[in-house]
């Protein structure tokens, strides 16, 4: 198993947050988490990612083999990890050309320009990073440097929200690639437009008060929570599946 998370709480400001979760998830996987705002998706992403405004206040993240609950996050991008942000913060100053140039330095380009291509990028290169991009620039742009790092596993927050149709198929196309080279994906969502894109999803778990409260087949999860939302949804799916944890 690449990801085993286990009975992982975490905490900002002593609250917690995310509460007791468990997720395993496999080499060239995508898992798919809903829920509702402020259930915890993006804290579950940033505790991944190790990001130091949140501690680990229960549980065991493993990696790759590695206990990795107590590393840093430059250390957790080094072993494979990346993350593109729900609110990608705007960098004057830094050409996003010069970090894309950086993160290459580093992996290598391989199939760089495929990649640019791919999410049509482009043309944003000698800009500042992310300053005045439009909604669904930034997250064309964020994925495009999690893509040049070639991860393991790539953590996107909410890579679909407020991009338009055709840049839903890019992004879409850019998760279909990041899996056909062997990288995980956990992939945050509101929306079914960017699931019906993709040929396979593992799982949907969904996420309600910080702990997962059903998983599932996206066939079977997607179209209850659609028609009677999460409340109501969940106990359709528990009363029709037994699949639910
Ligand atoms: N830095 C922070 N300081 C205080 N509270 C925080 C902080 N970050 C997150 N929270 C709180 O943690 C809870 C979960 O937030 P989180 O961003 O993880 O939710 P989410 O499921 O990603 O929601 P959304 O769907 O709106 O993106 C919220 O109540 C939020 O206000
Ligand atoms: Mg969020």
């Amino acid at each position: 198993m690449l990801l085993e998370i286990r009975e992982l709480s975490s905490c900002i400001n002593d609250k917690v947050i995310v509460n007791k979760v468990n997720l395993s998830v496999d080499r060239g996987e995508i898992h798919v988490i809903m829920g509702p705002n402020g259930s915890g998706k993006s804290t579950l992403l940033s505790t991944i990612m190790g990001l130091p405004h949140i501690r680990v206040c229960n549980g065991r993240i493993l990696f790759d083999g590695l206990d990795i609950t107590d590393k840093p996050s430059y250390e957790r991008a080094k072993l494979g990890i990346a993350l593109a942000h729900q609110y990608p913060p705007e960098i004057k100053g830094v050409k996003f050309s010069d970090i894309a140039k950086a993160i290459i330095s580093k992996y290598g380009c391989g199939d760089c320009s495929l990649m640019a291509r791919i999410l049509r990028v482009d043309e944003l290169l000698d800009r500042d990073l992310f300053v005045g991009f439009s909604g669904g620039e930034k997250k064309r742009s964020e994925l495009y440097l999690v893509m040049l790092q070639s991860p393991k596993l790539a953590l996107l927050d909410e890579p679909d929200s407020g991009v338009d149709v055709e840049s839903i198929e890019y992004i879409a196309n850019a998760i279909e690639y990041l899996r056909s080279r062997g990288t995980a994906v956990i992939l945050v969502t509101h929306t079914g437009m960017i699931t019906n894109k993709l040929s396979r999803i593992n799982r949907i778990h969904i996420m309600i008060n910080g702990t997962i409260k059903y998983n599932g087949y996206p066939d079977e999860v997607l179209p209850v929570i659609m028609k009677f939302g999460y409340s109501r949804g969940l106990e359709v799916l528990n009363r029709t599946f037994k699949g639910g944890i």
